[in-house]
């Protein structure tokens, strides 16, 4: 079962939904800058206007008061707060997270804010953005700022959202803004400084104010064993955490360092040539006790015992996908948090969690995505059982509350539980959307539809 005041939520990114990308003086980000002036984008589309959050944030709100939503996650864009990232605060910005953080506690839905969740300010780029060595600095004196502008306000906070796609996709593969391909020892520099910036936010934001919960939202590849034999348990885990792969985006590379002060042994002696001078220090300063360990979690990669041997397992032919080609595998959410509470002892909140898909408007002006409905009704049922079998769970959030730009991919893909009409800027509560109403009413207990 969900313990009592488990917080249901929806997610999203300022990026992703605000638009406004020049309104009442907010600096340029690294994608504002990528998404006008190249050519990666899905059809050249941008952010500039999104969702148009930033002026409809009311009636959002208020959708999500109507879906019931017990908690939201959102992100604050520093280049909004801080046009160049450091020094000048833009008072206008600010004013406009008073207004939507009021707005959400007027009606009892309670803000999880993560700080940087990939609009990294242009001005900050110029300088080297985060293989600049101040750049940990530059962070901390925006963690700081908003912590207490809004310590009154903000009780959950999450430092970085996935630095594995913002350094790795940014940095390495170029497929994300900054939309750069670095040798590796700029991507281990970049790294090694994201990860000062996370421990530094942490200290500044517990020094203002001791009581705040403090997360971290890393992703990384999820192992679960197809048939639970402990064979393959203990293979699944092998995978997460016990090597670093050529694609940086092991499991243990990004936590390990965060939660116990340490970078993998395994990783170390293959990359170390690459690696920047880490002191024990700096190891102190990444490692700031956190609060929770906020999951994005979507799907993950079934291990198999076949005739004595381990093999990761191929879908087999026809098997389901979402419309990010993702495979769909419930059972992840029951092993994931498992394994991730077994190993780092935090309590979870599944920060996010969700499938985009085909929708569109039907003939009756609604939106039946009952493909949705299934997908998170499977996902939360192994969530229930992780919960009951004692994983401390504190909350869940559907990635997304609404449909917005998804990266690289443009609106092409559709994740949300209200559907954006991105022509007129109606939104729509999709059959989803009114199914989670009911979840939320049940504490989860009655998931069927
Ligand atoms: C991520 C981000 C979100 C995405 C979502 C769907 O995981 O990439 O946190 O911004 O939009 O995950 O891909």
């Amino acid at each position: 079962m969900f313990q009592k005041n488990f917080y249901w939520g929806a997610a999203t990114a300022s990026y992703q939904i605000e638009g406004a990308w020049k309104e009442d003086g907010k600096g340029l980000s690294v994608w504002d800058v990528v998404s006008n002036e190249t050519a990666f984008v899905f059809e050249r589309q941008t952010g500039n206007i999104a969702c148009d959050h930033y002026d409809r944030y009311e009636k959002d709100v208020e959708i999500m008061k109507e879906i019931g939503l017990k908690a939201y996650r959102l992100s604050f864009s520093w280049p909004r707060i801080l046009p160049e990232g450091t020094g000048r605060t833009n008072q206008k910005g600010l004013d406009f997270y008073d207004r939507l953080i009021e707005c959400l506690l007027e009606n009892n839905i309670e803000p999880f804010v993560t700080l940087f969740h990939w609009d990294y300010p242009w001005e900050l780029f110029l300088k080297g953005g985060w293989m600049n060595p101040d750049s940990p600095k530059w962070f901390e004196e925006y963690a700081h700022l908003v912590a207490e502008r809004f310590v009154d306000r903000i009780k959950y906070w999450i430092t970085l959202n996935e630095p594995q796609c913002f350094i790795v996709l940014g940095h390495l593969d170029g497929s994300h803004a900054p939309a750069l391909k670095l040798p590796l020892r700029a991507i281990f520099m970049a790294m090694h400084n994201s990860f000062l910036a996370h421990g530094l936010a942490v200290r500044a934001i517990k020094s203002v104010d001791s009581k705040a919960k403090v997360g971290y939202a890393p992703v990384g590849t999820t192992f679960y064993p197809k048939n639970g034999t402990s064979k393959e348990i203990e293979f699944a885990k092998k995978l997460m955490f016990g090597k670093s792969d050529e694609s940086l985006w092991n499991v243990a590379w990004w936590l390990d360092p965060v939660f116990f002060g340490k970078y993998p042994e395994e990783g170390v002696k293959k990359y170390e040539k690459y690696m920047p001078e880490i002191t024990a220090d700096d190891m102190a300063i990444i490692s700031q006790p956190l609060d929770f360990f906020g999951c994005n979690i979507y799907y993950g990669i079934p291990v198999e015992e076949k005739d004595g041997e381990l093999l990761c397992d191929k879908s087999p032919v026809g098997s389901p996908k979402t419309d990010m080609n993702w495979p769909v595998t419930p059972e992840v959410l029951y092993w994931g948090p498992r394994f991730f509470y077994e190993r780092y002892k935090k309590p979870i909140v599944i920060t996010e969690n969700g499938v985009a898909l085909k929708d569109w408007v039907m003939d009756d002006g609604k939106v039946h995505d009952t493909a949705r409905i299934d997908f998170l009704s499977r996902y939360l049922k192994n969530l229930r059982k992780a919960a009951a079998e004692g994983v401390e769970i504190d909350g869940y959030f559907v990635w997304s509350i609404m449909d917005n730009f998804e990266w690289a991919h443009g609106y092409e893909k559709r994740f949300g539980l209200v559907y954006i009409d991105y022509e007129s800027q109606n939104r729509i509560i999709k059959d989803s959307g009114y199914w989670y109403k009911k979840v939320i009413e049940t504490n989860g207990k009655d998931l069927s539809y």
